[in-house]
């Protein structure tokens, strides 16, 4: 039989622990795994720019057939103004509107693979867990390169740029556009000049996910990085996601950028693209895209839009403030400032798997194995509990 040969799946940490954390019966629990954003009540809430923009499209959509294969027009060059701005001429861009930055991510894998099956992936120890499985899962050959100082919780730039010596002309370099995930230590702006030169120096392409634009510092600032690399770069796929930064996660909104040396090179990976959408999805999901266009060509939606993404923003820096205050009251000292340093959704505490494993059965706290916290997860409330239990298993 055919499907009774079918192996057992590797399971994803972060859509095992939603689970674990639902299977849990204690009243007191605190979810800080997977990567959605909350507000103080612990809800995802509908972003009112959104809510406004779905009311518009009630009254005015006419049809539901379908989009164009590379999704709408509009919708690209709208996002493509958020991520890019005009740091490349538009001749050079290829891009395909895809279901969420993991489609992004699938898609621009797949590419690589099409135009270059030896390539190289070089991923960052640590990521996000479904870089390394999509790579693998698409038989692309992957190294890791060092990126987190244990110690001090900030990236290991010199281990980082040591381990990328290794990578050969032509290897795909996956970044983290801003909000490492899982970190929360992010690159300055003197590390992506660094960057951008041993990329040129050496030929590579860079895979540039940007999954949480205007969650760290800004949406101009959590873009420079791209945009540097994107200004001096021949070549760079960029997968850009909407799930975060507009709260539409389930609406699967997602773009594949590709910058191409020339025109014609650009004409050519614009037509690939879109194959590789048939092959895969046909044509893509346009409810979320449609809120996404509409908000960042109106001006009054998009005015409202970016208030709200302000507000998430600097909740989730007070957060961060607040629990590094909590745990220097706690421990008379200063070595939790990491967690005010960190930029984005999460941090990664640095704790072993035994001591998450302690906050998780003693406290009913769920942060992801490799000690991920979500610091939207955080409130008044839990933070004194999480400060508590970080010092009681020894961090
Ligand atoms: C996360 O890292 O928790 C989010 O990006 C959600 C996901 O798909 O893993």
């Amino acid at each position: 039989m055919m499907l009774q040969s079918l192996k057992e799946q590797p399971q994803d940490k972060i859509i095992r622990l939603i689970q674990e954390f639902r299977d849990d019966p204690r009243t007191q629990k605190y979810d800080l795994g997977v990567g959605v954003y909350r507000d103080r009540s612990g809800t995802t809430p509908i972003m009112s720019a959104v809510k406004r923009a779905e009311m518009r499209l009630w009254e005015t959509e006419k049809t539901k057939a379908y989009t164009g294969l590379a999704g709408e027009a509009e919708f690209r060059d709208a996002m493509t103004g958020l991520t890019l701005a005009d740091s490349v001429p538009s001749g050079r861009l290829a891009s395909v509107h895809t279901p969420g930055g993991t489609g992004a991510v699938r898609q621009a894998l797949e590419l690589v693979k099409l135009a270059s099956p030896s390539a190289r992936v070089w991923i960052s120890d640590p990521s996000w867990p479904n870089h390394l499985s999509i790579a693998d899962h698409l038989g692309l050959p992957t190294r890791n390169y060092r990126y987190f100082d244990g110690h001090s919780r900030a990236v290991d730039f010199d281990a980082m740029m040591r381990d990328l010596e290794e990578a050969h002309a032509g290897d795909v370099l996956v970044l983290h556009g801003c909000c490492h995930n899982p970190t929360g230590a992010n690159l300055d702006a003197a590390a992506w000049q660094a960057v951008s030169d041993l990329v040129l120096a050496k030929g590579l392409v860079p895979l540039i996910d940007i999954a949480y634009q205007g969650f760290g510092d800004g949406l101009d600032e959590d873009a420079a990085g791209v945009r540097l690399l994107a200004s001096r770069l021949p070549e760079m796929l960029i997968a850009a996601s909407c799930s975060k930064n507009f709260g539409i996660y389930r609406e699967r909104t997602g773009l594949l950028l590709a910058i191409a040396e020339s025109a014609a090179a650009a004409t050519r990976t614009q037509a690939t693209l879109a194959h590789l959408n048939r092959q895969n999805f046909s044509f893509p999901p346009d409810h979320g895209a449609r809120l996404v266009t509409m908000i960042l060509q109106d001006h009054e939606l998009r005015a409202e839009w970016e208030s709200e993404l302000r507000e998430i923003r600097e909740r989730m820096l007070r957060l961060r403030q607040s629990l590094a205050g909590e745990l220097r009251r706690l421990s008379g000292s200063d070595r939790f400032g990491f967690i005010a340093a960190h930029r984005g959704m999460f941090s990664l505490l640095g704790a072993t798997g035994k001591q998450v494993m302690r906050m998780r059965s003693d406290k009913g706290i769920y942060m992801v194995g490799d000690s991920r916290i979500n610091v939207a997860g955080l409130n008044e409330e839990s933070i004194p509990v999480l400060a508590g239990a970080m010092l009681e298993v020894g961090l």
